[in-house]
């Protein structure tokens, strides 16, 4: 019998990660017009966010005005949402044959909950494979910043501390803490990670990002 309506090779999930004010926006940015340009099909798409009810959660953790939110809590709702971006966006374009861009995922979650919140990477990590059903980034990019660095990159871009969403605005120890375990985690697992200095300039980093893709496309 013939193969016709065999399916799409599974695209690339590829993550990008770093603190805040690091560069991942526009990174993400050049990485889906780079793809694009070689003929790939690319849903680019952030977290918390991506569908209808993961950016109604992404309200409730990141604006102010929500009353106390506790360590606990902001992890479960960073869950869900990813929960519902991984069922209803993420993995549905990977089976179709997209590649997908993720501005954040789970490292984020172990990052800022796990060692910013100080609730532990193993906490993190459970809720977050019960979120995801076990899927993980094909890779990971980690932009490496310094909390000083970060917070000058917000100030220039117009973001003060009154811009500063609820993790934003939290004091440079909490982003020093933030930045060690993108670190951790990227040498806990070197095979799926590129860490890149986010201090070198935007061409360059899109330069290490796109020859480490092309290795892998
Ligand atoms: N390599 C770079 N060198 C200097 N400035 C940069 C570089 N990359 C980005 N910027 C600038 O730094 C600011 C933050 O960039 P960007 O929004 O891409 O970061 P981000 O990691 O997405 O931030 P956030 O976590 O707040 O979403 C922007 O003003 C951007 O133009
Ligand atoms: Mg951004």
């Amino acid at each position: 019998m013939s193969n016709k309506s065999s399916a799409p090779a599974r695209g690339l999930f590829i993550a990008f990660e770093g603190g805040d004010g690091a560069g991942k926006s526009t990174q993400v940015a050049m990485a889906q017009q780079w793809l694009e340009a070689r003929g790939s099909q690319v849903v680019t798409t952030r977290e918390p966010g991506g569908t209808q009810i993961s950016e109604a959660l992404r309200s409730l953790v990141l604006e102010h005005g929500h009353g106390e939110i506790d360590s606990r809590t902001e992890a479960l709702i960073y869950s869900a949402a990813r929960a519902a971006h991984v069922q209803q966006l993420i993995a549905p374009a990977l089976n179709a044959g997209s590649h997908v861009i993720c501005d954040r995922f789970v490292d984020s979650s172990l990052a800022y909950q796990g060692m910013g919140r100080a609730l532990g990477f193993d906490a993190v990590a459970q809720i977050n494979d019960f979120a995801t059903d076990g899927l993980k980034p094909d890779v990971t990019i980690i932009l490496d910043i310094s909390a000083a660095d970060g917070r000058a990159r917000r100030v220039a871009a117009g973001g003060g501390v009154e811009a500063a969403d609820r993790l934003e605005a939290e004091p440079d120890d909490f982003h020093e803490r933030i930045r060690n375990a993108f670190l951790e985690l990227a040498a806990g697992d070197p095979e799926r990670y590129l860490v890149v200095d986010a201090t070198l300039s935007v061409a360059e980093i899109h330069a290490a990002i796109t020859t480490y893709l092309a290795g892998l496309l």
